[in-house]
């Protein structure tokens, strides 16, 4: 596992960015795995200003995304399918057919999983996948648990989860209790992983999973049985890994 130690926020950011538009220009028909949530959102503003600037573009790129909120329509605003449109896919030259997230409002969940495994598997898996991690070491949303999940399927999200996204709902209550996740099988299928993580509160997570045992009980652990993992973060996250005596 390749480790960038950056300053902040704004620098795990730009490096993020450099190594997603490293993928572009190295191979500009790439499959991007994206993410969403507020760690990657820094990256995209780079990845927009440089496209704007003219030194990428996403005319060949296709992009599936780790997951959706079961319930949410596309133009809700707290859908993952809206984040991508206004973080990214909007600002770009990206083909609207060639970009994917889960369909939250299927009727028949399980054929939506099943047809979005089927999808990544006919890309050959993504040639990149970024990935941000939860506090409780999730990643997609792949919560703790008894066994590592291979398929894209619909996961109950945990309280720790929906707590943590209670702040974009009026309510409690409004907070989707359930998202389709891509399964750890399109995951580690990636050829390169990009995991990010910034702050203090993700120091355990990212302490777990590069150093703790490998277990569901922190999904991200699984990364460590990647080999080609490149681990962008900021001094806060990497605070445990420093203070164990990890070299970063
Ligand atoms: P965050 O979420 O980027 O909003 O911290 C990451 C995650 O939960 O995977």
């Amino acid at each position: 596992m390749r480790i960038y130690r950056e300053k902040d926020y704004e620098a795990m950011s730009r490096r993020a960015a450099a190594v997603i538009a490293g993928e572009i220009i190295h191979n500009p028909a790439c499959v991007l795995g994206l993410a969403t949530g507020s760690t990657p959102e820094g990256a995209y503003r780079y990845l927009v200003d440089w496209y704007k600037q003219g030194f990428i573009n996403f005319r060949h790129v296709l992009s599936v995304n780790l997951d959706e909120y079961v319930g949410l329509s596309p133009d809700h605003d707290q859908s993952y399918r809206y984040f991508m449109q206004s973080n990214l896919f909007d600002h770009v030259d990206i083909v609207p057919e060639n970009t994917r997230v889960p369909d939250g409002l299927t009727a028949d969940t399980d054929a939506e999983c099943a047809r979005y495994d089927a999808y990544i598997l006919s890309l050959g898996y993504a040639s990149l996948q970024l990935l941000g991690i939860g506090r409780n070491g999730h990643i997609g949303f792949n919560e703790p648990g008894d066994c590592f999940v291979k398929q894209t399927h619909v996961v109950d999200l945990t309280e720790s989860t929906i707590d943590a996204n209670a702040r974009f709902f009026p309510t409690w209550d409004d907070v989707p209790k359930q998202a389709i996740s891509m399964g750890m099988g399109a995951i580690m299928g990636a050829k390169k992983i990009l995991l990010c993580a910034s702050g203090e509160e993700k120091a355990d997570a990212i302490y777990n999973s590069v150093c703790g045992p490998i277990t569901p009980g922190c999904p991200g652990s699984i990364l460590q049985l990647h080999p080609n993992v490149v681990l962008v973060a900021d001094e806060a996250a990497l605070s445990k890994l420093i203070a164990a005596g990890v070299k970063v």
